[in-house]
């Protein structure tokens, strides 16, 4: 948690090495501490985005700034090392930044217990069921207390029941972590229900046409979903999106 975490890109164009042009003048302003969704046909330049506020990729043109808060990035493969136990795998990072062991295992616990993975600590990734990965994959990314929470597509490959009960406690888990969040996800009720803020993108060149303001307070209950205030937003945005996507 930093003042430093929030993120301003100012006319950030992409283009790649073979000439073709990923994103054209994007501005956005992220403030630190909230949670913003990035919604947009496929190859629109929302991953580009993403890797552009890790700081994995350079803008071509245009700046994004980004407080000196520490990234973690969360894809839609969990990525484990298949070798480690469970937590084996949440310590990973902690390893790397050489953190002491008793911290290792202090933080390891709390992480565990807040992706309710508390019981399966000796348990090896092909033992855990799709959404339990994700949980895994997403407590190794809090476990360095980030600044900055990039997650790509991250429940793409779950079930719907799993994925909104997954919604709900990374709701809950960015809520506890007072960090910025910024997710890319193809569903637009799950941008609608963990964000204060949604962007819809366009396609060639990959630009934002539109952004969505969330105005539901937190912490949203599962019945937000329900709702006909949600419904008409969702309507809104997915309209917003069928408008802006051709094919
Ligand atoms: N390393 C690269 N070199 C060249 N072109 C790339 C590279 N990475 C992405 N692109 C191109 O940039 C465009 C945007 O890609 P990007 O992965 O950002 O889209 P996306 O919105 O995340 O798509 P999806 O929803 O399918 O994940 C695509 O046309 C893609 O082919
Ligand atoms: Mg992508």
């Amino acid at each position: 948690m930093s003042d430093g975490a929030g993120i301003t890109l100012d006319g950030v164009t992409k283009r790649y090495d073979n000439g073709l042009l990923a994103l054209e003048a994007v501005d956005l302003a992220l403030p630190a501490g909230s949670f913003t969704s990035i919604v947009g046909p496929s190859g629109c330049g929302k991953s580009t985005l993403l890797r552009i506020i890790a700081g994995m990729v350079e803008p071509s043109e245009g700046q994004c700034r980004r407080g000196t808060g520490m990234p973690a990035f969360v894809f839609q493969e969990p990525a484990l090392l298949p070798w480690r136990t469970v937590d084996g795998n949440v310590r990973l990072l902690m390893e790397l930044e050489r953190w002491k062991p008793p911290e290792q295992d202090a933080r390891a616990t709390e992480v565990l217990r807040q992706v309710g993975l508390a019981d399966f600590g000796h348990a090896y990734p092909h033992e855990l069921s799709g959404g339990m990965r994700m949980r895994l994959s997403l407590a190794r990314a809090l476990a360095l207390r980030p600044d900055l929470l990039l997650l790509d597509e991250p429940l793409a490959a779950v079930d719907e029941l799993t994925r909104d009960l997954l919604q709900e406690q990374l709701s809950q888990l960015w809520r506890q972590a007072g960090c910025t969040g910024v997710l890319v996800t193809h569903n637009v009720q799950e941008a609608l229900f963990l964000s204060q803020r949604v962007v819809v993108m366009a396609p060639r060149p990959g630009r934002v046409v539109q952004v969505f303001d969330v105005p539901f307070p937190f912490p949203r209950a599962p019945e937000l979903r329900a709702s006909p205030a949600f419904a008409a937003l969702s309507g809104q945005v997915s309209a917003t999106l069928r408008a802006s996507t051709t094919i």
